[in-house]
């Protein structure tokens, strides 16, 4: 079949083209209809289906006699070791992991956090909150204790589940530190937290409310999976929007496993077996999805790396993993494959590994730039398909259905929309734009199955965010067109959202922390063009009258403050004092302007700007700025 016959298939009867995905899970209870629209404009899916995530994702393949298959491969290049565990030694693991769960009293509904760097008892955890119901929300390693803190209180754990450390190429991150302080700072406090002592670098315990992983689960009675409805959220997951709250998307059991499933063939074209490789981290959407649910939800081996693309030990480990493990899909960031190509621009480290058991690389989480993906595609002699999603969205909105229909590559695209997604560009005022003219991209509603039916805790946020702009769709935050062939471009942010190696971070955040510097009186944090992280932050302080300390010390303790309160993913590092910041007459800030003045891109001159000679402050300030820090 091709894709125009199951994209207009989907078109002209979502109900039957999702009942039918449906049948890819096993339910306790199959749904009778897909969609209920009956609250409009908030959607649901297979509201009266009762299913269990974790049954999907491991038990019923143990059922299907594929114990012995290798369902995680944990490879780790930092502490030299890799890890098989099979279905039937994971099933054994995530049960009594869950019975300790459920004999401290978490049970269904209740939130745990999870904090952990790339080991297999990350997943371990995600598998077993699901098995028993409970929402796990997974917090990224590379987030400090303020934004920990800020997570514990929105969604309020029963359990934090942590790790004793995390390991970076040059350094232990000690977790349980940055634990203990986000509990302090926090208003709600977890009952108990579970720490997974690693030998690297164990932790001191907490007396009376931390319990050790192995020691926790001793003689616990194993737990079964427990049935949920299709509207039960499975988990949240935080991610960066305009402001300092981070936005928890919520995900829904039923429309998660029934979309995540679909993708693994049409997208990615695996079949049950195949090993395929997310190199991502569970913190961000694309392990939730893609090292974590879909390939194990589909019968997939999952790769879990704990290591760079570069120096663990150097630019040839992407290639040793997918040889050793015979990879078939392998998906990552375009700024790892950039990190891998500024090493070794000729590919010498691929000689050596037989890649032949690689059919396609699959890059998201950023534009991949053509250089990148004419790099890769010389030097692994496989298809490289640029695929663009979101958190929020949980799987493609765009992308070339390799296991339906490989479509020709257009560079610069991600090509098309996927079954579910009507996606449309429209001007300001909500109305569609020429083919091949930019604007907003917007996604008529409904989303389809998996995609956010809410923000946790925040209804009118999740309107406001997503639905007020263009009544009826659904805003994506990003502009860009479509072609003639239906092929999506996407161009820019449409908000102050950045993307940093594959890191989605707000400059509203950043800013939040550097105003709270005594010595800074305003701010902007705009992220500039770089060529390995795609963007980065740079900093723009105006200092209270009357300081007298040197520039050089404000800004430094501005970049050691974005670092303690957000966390060193944030990245920042270049910060510079200005006068003023360029602003209309009714005072917003220009960001988009110094932007572009950083970017040496064009730009028009609003008729509304306050004083044209800011400008030449912000081109001033720019000139004084080290990138090379
Ligand atoms: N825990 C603690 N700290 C972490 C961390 C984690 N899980 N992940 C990153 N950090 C730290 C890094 O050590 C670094 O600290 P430093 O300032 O002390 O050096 C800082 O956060 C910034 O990290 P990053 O921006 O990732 O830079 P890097 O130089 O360490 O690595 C790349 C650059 C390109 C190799 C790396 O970013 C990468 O592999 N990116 C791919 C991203 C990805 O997979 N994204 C998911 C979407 S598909
Ligand atoms: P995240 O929620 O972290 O997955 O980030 C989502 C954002 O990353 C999107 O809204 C885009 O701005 C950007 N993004 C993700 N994939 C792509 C892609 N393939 N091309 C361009 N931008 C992308």
């Amino acid at each position: 079949m091709s894709y125009a016959t199951v994209y207009e298939g989907w078109k002209s009867n979502p109900e039957a083209f999702w009942m039918d995905a449906a049948r890819g899970i096993d339910w306790d209870r199959f749904p009778s209809k897909a969609l209920n629209d009956a609250d409009a404009p908030f959607y649901t899916w297979f509201d009266d289906g009762l299913v269990n995530t974790c049954f999907n994702a491991v038990d019923r393949h143990v059922i299907a006699g594929n114990g012995d298959q290798v369902a995680i491969i944990h490879d780790s290049p930092i502490t030299d070791s890799i890890t098989k565990i099979t279905y039937a030694e994971l099933q054994a693991r995530v049960a009594l992991l869950a019975g300790a769960l459920r004999a401290r009293g978490v049970t269904k509904g209740d939130r745990v956090i999870i904090y952990m760097p790339m080991v297999p008892q990350a997943l371990e955890a995600m598998l077993a909150c699901s098995r028993i119901g409970a929402v796990h929300s997974v917090v990224f390693g590379g987030f400090a204790a303020h934004e920990l803190a800020v997570r514990i209180d929105d969604c309020k754990p029963k359990a934090i589940i942590a790790a004793s450390c995390g390991l970076e190429p040059n350094r232990v991150v000690e977790y349980k530190p940055l634990l203990d302080g986000a509990i302090d700072i926090a208003s709600h406090k977890p009952d108990f937290c579970v720490i997974l002592q690693r030998k690297q670098h164990p932790a001191p315990m907490v007396e009376g409310r931390d319990l050790d992983w192995d020691a926790f689960q001793d003689g616990v009675e194993p737990a079964e999976c427990v049935p949920v409805e299709g509207t039960h959220p499975v988990y949240i997951l935080y991610t960066s929007g305009t402001t300092g709250a981070p936005k928890g998307v919520i995900r829904h059991t039923g429309g998660h496993l029934v979309a995540l499933n679909w993708t693994m063939k049409n997208i990615y074209n695996v079949d049950p077996g195949d090993v395929f490789w997310a190199a991502s981290d569970v913190g961000w959407v694309v392990g939730h999805s893609y090292i974590c649910y879909a390939p194990l939800i589909h019968g997939n081996t999952t790769i879990v790396f704990e290591g760079k693309p570069v120096g663990t030990p150097d630019p040839g480990t992407f290639w040793r993993v997918i040889s050793q493990h015979n990879v078939r899909a392998f998906f990552t960031a375009p700024t790892a494959i950039r990190a891998v190509k500024r090493e070794d621009p000729k590919g010498e480290f691929t000689k050596g590994y037989d890649l032949s058991c690689l059919r396609t690389l699959y890059l998201a989480g950023e534009r991949a730039d053509s250089d990148t993906i004419h790099w890769a595609q010389d030097i692994l002699n496989v298809p490289v398909i640029d695929h663009w999603w979101q958190t929020e969205t949980g799987y493609s909105i765009a992308a070339n259905p390799m296991g339906i229909e490989p479509l020709p590559v257009k560079l610069g695209s991600p090509s098309v929309a996927m079954p579910g997604y009507d996606v449309q560009i429209l001007d300001e005022g909500g109305h569609p734009m020429p083919t091949g003219e930019l604007g907003a991209i917007a996604i008529k509603l409904p989303l389809p199955p998996g995609t956010l039916p809410n923000l946790w805790n925040a209804q009118e946020r999740f309107v406001s965010s997503y639905l007020a702009t263009f009544p009826g769709y659904y805003e994506t935050g990003d502009a860009g067109m479509i072609d003639e062939d239906g092929y999506l471009y996407i161009m820019a942010r449409t908000d102050d959202v950045i993307n940093v190696a594959g890191h989605r971070l707000s400059t509203g955040a950043m800013e939040e922390v550097l105003s709270s510097h005594p010595d800074v009186a305003e701010c902007a944090v705009i992220g500039v063009t770089d060529q390995l992280k795609g963007q980065l932050p740079v900093g723009f302080v105006c200092l209270t009258k009357g300081v007298t300390r040197s520039n050089a010390e404000i800004t430094a303790e501005c970049v050691k403050l974005v670092r303690e309160k957000i966390g060193p993913v944030a990245a920042f590092k270049l910060a510079v004092v200005v006068d003023r910041l360029p602003k209309t007459r009714s005072g917003k800030i220009l960001r988009a302007i110094m932007v572009k003045i950083a970017d040496g891109s064009e730009y028009k001159m609003p008729a509304t700007i306050e004083d044209i000679s800011s400008l030449d402050d912000i081109r001033e300030a720019l000139r004084t700025i080290d990138y090379a820090k």
